[in-house]
């Protein structure tokens, strides 16, 4: 290693980024381009009677309405979100039901408005309780993870436990809103379908369009170049690329949709609601003998995604006897999807709320008690970790915080009106990788050239690629250029499960070795195109994995609750993590720091209130759906420790892009309860709740 890794590097990208440069989907402005706006449905269950597009087409600038009368004919897609325009039924409000094409969005804007539908309602059905007649138990949450687990007897268990806390915990649906909302251009040329889309993976998209489209995947190029996030919601295909493929083939022009705010809640996923029950049974020196974690949650009734959040009390701790389980019901709602941490992040929430609640019973420090029942191996398979380092998080981060300066009696601490709290959580994240190709170039320029389909989608993946890449090559970081976010590039995995770094990256530096030891047999100049080398990893499945391979963190806060208005304020966040090797120091914080953040909105802010009325979403901006800004947390850091896994990937890395939201938000929760000796079991945290 040339020491390259683990540096600071700055983001190739940045300055076009900053300058305003760099290009995202909406904005390949080609001859002839067309704009699209989509007409949502205004029932929430039932079917479209009739369309009225006259008013539409006598608007200037509108060239057609697609409707599923007019529409180019799909093939059944896996992803049953995406059979849009085919038939009259209406599963949800914010189903779409038109498509109006027009010279210029702003007629097609005012088109869309002038789209008159006709429904035939039927009584809608959008809220979940914890009894709901349609609850059942799913064969698999998502992510593939078995709906429900069990060990021993953990009833009888938690019947004789000497401690017990047995409790309930609410998280409100949530939105990723990325800051760049979905968007898609797309053309058809020579039966060639040419597609800027705004996306996670442009392998997957393309695989997608393959399929709906009936093309093969030679005739078919994908480019995400610049995607302004995603958190999830663009790690699968959206309505905005079929409809901008189709809107193209109908008009023989090429097409951008790009979704406005208001209809992201709709159609781009959420995470479901979760509701969580939790018993825990302890003896007096707080060893657990009983885990169970229930979760109730909704799916639609397109498709059936249930959020996993159970599953992290699989990995945490240590006891005998053990129970976690879903129940979903399929409700008249839009379709739940991924989103940053999916099941982690509202399961650690659940579970490391109810761990302090457990210690408060006990009297004993949160942080002793989850060193107390550290397991040996991963509880509910058995498999030893490859790498787990919690301890040691927990007690770097307490070193870091002050933690031992702290009066563990609730109440305790006043500051005029405001009464001060401080909190502890612990976080996890599976530490995965998928499968990728990469292909590296030697020139006789002395530079060399990266190529694969990894998408960046903010994190910074270009610039950790061209780290492994010179480390590999053991040559200046200066001499590697890299093309990312093309499906022309060789096939890569999508940006999602944080694995996305650890399988491009596994690929990147195969290639590289290869090419370095072509190299050294190599005499003489370089040919003109160079020389090159191809890698294929396999990454490892976790199912075929020997370890239980997680990244581990811990998360502290501080918070002053304002007695007058109810207002919690955060003053102070600090995570330590331990999630293999560092790649890039700079842009590694950014994402820790993001995801502590966005957690910090899960705690206080953010949450997407279900209309039982309507049957939608009530919050559809930026100005309703309140996520934190720089004003929402006065101090904010993230530390890591140097974990050596050998067990992972050639560079040592584990996925750092979603566990900084882990546990982050019972941190806050914990130390409101500190601050206020009350325990609020509903996020999020808004002064209503808490006055
Ligand atoms: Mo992430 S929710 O796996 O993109």
């Amino acid at each position: 290693m040339t020491g390259t890794t683990g540096a600071p590097a700055e983001r190739r990208e940045g300055r076009e980024k900053v300058g305003g440069t760099a290009r995202y989907a909406a904005e390949f402005p080609l001859p002839g381009r067309l704009q699209a706006w989509p007409v949502p449905a205004a029932v929430a269950r039932g079917r479209v009677t009739g369309i009225d597009t006259a008013a539409a087409l006598a608007v200037p600038g509108v060239l057609d309405v697609l409707t599923h009368e007019n529409a180019p004919r799909l093939a059944e897609p896996d992803d049953a979100t995406l059979a849009v325009l085919q038939d009259p039924r209406v599963p949800h409000r914010g189903w779409f039901v038109a498509l109006v094409v027009a010279e210029t969005l702003e007629a097609a804007r005012a088109g869309a408005a002038a789209v008159r539908v006709g429904y035939e309602a039927e009584k809608h059905d959008v809220v979940l309780t914890p009894s709901h007649p349609g609850l059942y138990v799913p064969e698999e949450a998502s992510a593939g993870q078995p709906g429900v687990r069990e060990q021993g007897d953990p009833d009888g268990a938690f019947e004789n436990s000497a401690v017990r806390v047995d409790v309930a915990y609410r998280v409100p649906p949530l939105h990723n809103h990325p800051m760049e909302p979905h968007a898609s251009t797309a053309r058809w040329e020579d039966g060639r379908l040419l597609v800027h889309t705004s996306s996670q993976g442009a392998h997957t998209v393309r695989a997608v369009l393959a399929g709906l489209f009936g093309l093969p995947e030679e005739r078919i190029v994908v480019t995400a170049e610049h995607v302004g996030g995603g958190f999830g919601s663009k790690g699968t295909p959206r309505p905005d690329v079929v409809l901008a493929a189709m809107a193209a083939r109908h008009t023989g022009r090429p097409v951008t949709v790009a979704f406005p705010r208001r209809h992201l809640p709709a159609v781009v996923g959420h995470r479901a609601p979760t509701l969580h029950r939790l018993r825990l049974g302890a003896d007096a020196d707080g060893r657990l003998s009983c885990l169970t974690h229930e979760v109730t949650t909704h799916t639609s009734r397109v498709k059936e995604f249930v959020e996993h959040a159970a599953v992290p009390a699989r990995v945490m701790y240590a006891a005998p006897h053990r129970r976690t389980l879903h129940r979903v019901a399929a409700l008249d709602v839009p379709s739940p999807s991924w989103m940053r941490a999916p099941g982690e992040a509202p399961g650690m929430y659940a579970l490391e709320s109810a761990v302090d609640e457990l210690a408060g019973e006990l009297g004993m420090d949160p942080i002793e008690l989850r060193v107390r029942n550290e397991p040996d191996v991963e509880p509910d398979s058995g498999r030893p970790f490859s790498s787990r380092h919690l301890a040691e998080c927990l007690r770097e981060g307490a070193r870091r915080f002050g933690w031992d300066r702290r009066d563990p009696r609730p109440r305790s601490r006043r500051d005029g009106p405001l009464l001060l709290g401080t909190g502890v959580a612990a976080a996890t994240y599976p530490a995965m990788v998928r499968p990728s190709t990469a292909e590296a170039r030697a020139l006789p320029d002395g530079t060399f050239l990266v190529r694969t389909d990894a998408a960046d989608i903010g994190t910074g993946a270009r610039t950790v690629l061209a780290q492994v890449a010179a480390d590999a090559l053991e040559v200046p970081l200066e001499r590697v250029r890299i093309e990312v976010g093309s499906t022309e590039l060789p096939s890569a995995p999508l940006a999602g499960d944080s694995s996305g770094t650890a399988s491009w990256g596994w690929a990147v530096h195969e290639a590289c070795t290869l090419l370095t030891h072509r190299l050294a047999g190599h005499t003489g100049p370089l040919p003109e195109q160079g020389i090159d080398a191809h890698a294929d990893t396999t990454g490892t499945a976790d199912a075929e994995s020997a370890y239980a391979r997680h990244a581990f963190g811990a998360h502290f806060a501080e918070v002053a609750v304002d007695t007058v208005s109810g207002e919690v304020r955060v003053a102070r966040l600090l995570g330590v993590y331990a999630a293999g090797r560092i790649l890039n120091a700079r842009t590694a914080r950014s994402q820790f720091v993001g995801g502590m953040t966005m957690g910090l909105g899960m705690a206080l802010t953010e949450g997407s209130t279900m209309d039982a009325a309507f049957g939608d979403f009530v919050e559809s901006d930026l100005a309703s759906y309140h996520v934190p800004v720089h004003a929402d947390v006065a101090e904010i850091e993230a530390h890591w420790l140097d974990e050596d896994d050998s067990r992972l990937n050639p560079m040592g890395s584990k996925g750092i892009g979603e566990i900084g939201i882990v546990g982050t938000a019972a941190a806050i929760g914990n130390a409101v309860h500190h601050a206020t000796g009350v325990r609020f079991r509903e996020l999020p945290l808004t002064p209503d709740r808490v006055l």
